[in-house]
């Protein structure tokens, strides 16, 4: 049996199993073909390269065990490799932090940001960091800025340190305990954040592979703006004139709308739409505090 075929075969079990995507993939094409090759141990981006080398049965039991454990545990699929790819770039991950899929990392490689930012953008904030991979995507966007990066979780700190440690970039990347502003200091020219905004009622809906996830990095409560309002509130004593906040806010843009009915917001187009991210200026976010 060739890699293909095998490929079609275990993305067959996947399908037949009912498992969920989203951590990396969005389909049993995708998630069989990267569990395959990694269980091989070979490239993940050139299928092409491999598709018809012959595997022996040894090759074929050791793919069939990845997929069973995939579809026994319903863990996503980094969970069990403990990587994940962001923008062709690998993060180490594990439970304690949740699977990077930012739709901010693809606004850091494209460069939609960077109409708001210039010379006087020298630091950034990484709020809510998680596994670390949007500070180390900022740190390699932009070589000549300083990254702090923040979460309340301890543990999820932990993972975001093997990742910095590994992208060598310990000397522009200070990781930080916070409950969101509550301990960083100073201000900043540009803040990232991806929050957890997931609403009480889609929480309730999960799949287990969402529900494998820590819940402190997911649930924003009941319309999923418990989190989005503090920091929106917070922000503008964090932010430099010029300084600008991007947020992921998901599918939950009808509640933001609903929740900031006057905020001059700029949404962002990513590969699934215009309503994932929001871009906010400092004078905006200052408005709308003045409004309250
Ligand atoms: C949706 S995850 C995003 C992680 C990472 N930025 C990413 O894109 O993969 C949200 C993160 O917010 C953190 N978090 C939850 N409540 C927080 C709080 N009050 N202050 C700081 N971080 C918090 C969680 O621990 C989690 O790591």
């Amino acid at each position: 049996m060739t890699v293909l075929e095998l490929i079609e075969r275990m993305a067959a079990r996947l399908d037949e199993a009912g498992v969920s995507f989203g951590h990396g993939t969005t389909n049993a094409r995708d998630e069989a073909a990267w569990l395959t090759l990694w269980a091989l141990g070979l490239p993940l981006d050139d299928l092409d390269a491999v598709a018809t080398r012959e595997l022996d049965r040894a090759d074929q039991a050791r793919v069939n065990a990845l997929i069973d454990e995939r579809i026994t545990t319903r863990l996503p699929a980094a969970y069990l490799t403990q990587e994940a790819w962001l923008q062709g770039v690998r993060f180490y991950v594990d439970e304690r932090a949740i699977v990077p899929r930012s739709f901010i990392a693809e606004l850091l490689a494209d460069g939609s940001i960077d109409p708001w930012l210039g010379a006087h953008t020298r630091t950034v904030l990484d709020l809510c960091t998680g596994n670390g991979s949007l500070a180390v995507l900022a740190a390699m966007a932009y070589p000549d800025i300083h990254v702090d990066a923040s979460d309340l979780s301890a543990e999820a700190l932990e993972v975001a340190r093997i990742n910095v440690e590994r992208h060598g970039l310990t000397q522009r990347i200070r990781l930080l305990h916070s409950d969101l502003f509550d301990a960083v200091r100073g201000r900043y020219d540009l803040i990232l954040c991806n929050p957890p905004y997931v609403n009480t009622l889609s929480m309730a809906a999960l799949p287990a592979e969402y529900q494998a996830e820590p819940e402190l990095a997911l649930a924003g409560g009941d319309d999923g703006m418990d989190l989005i309002r503090r920091i929106l509130r917070q922000a503008p004593d964090h932010m430099n004139e010029q300084a600008v906040l991007v947020l992921e806010i998901g599918h939950e843009r009808a509640h933001f709308e609903a929740a900031f009915p006057l905020l001059e917001a700029v949404w962002l187009d990513t590969s699934a739409g215009p309503d994932m991210v929001v871009l906010l200026t400092r004078e905006a976010l200052a408005a709308q505090t003045l409004l309250r």
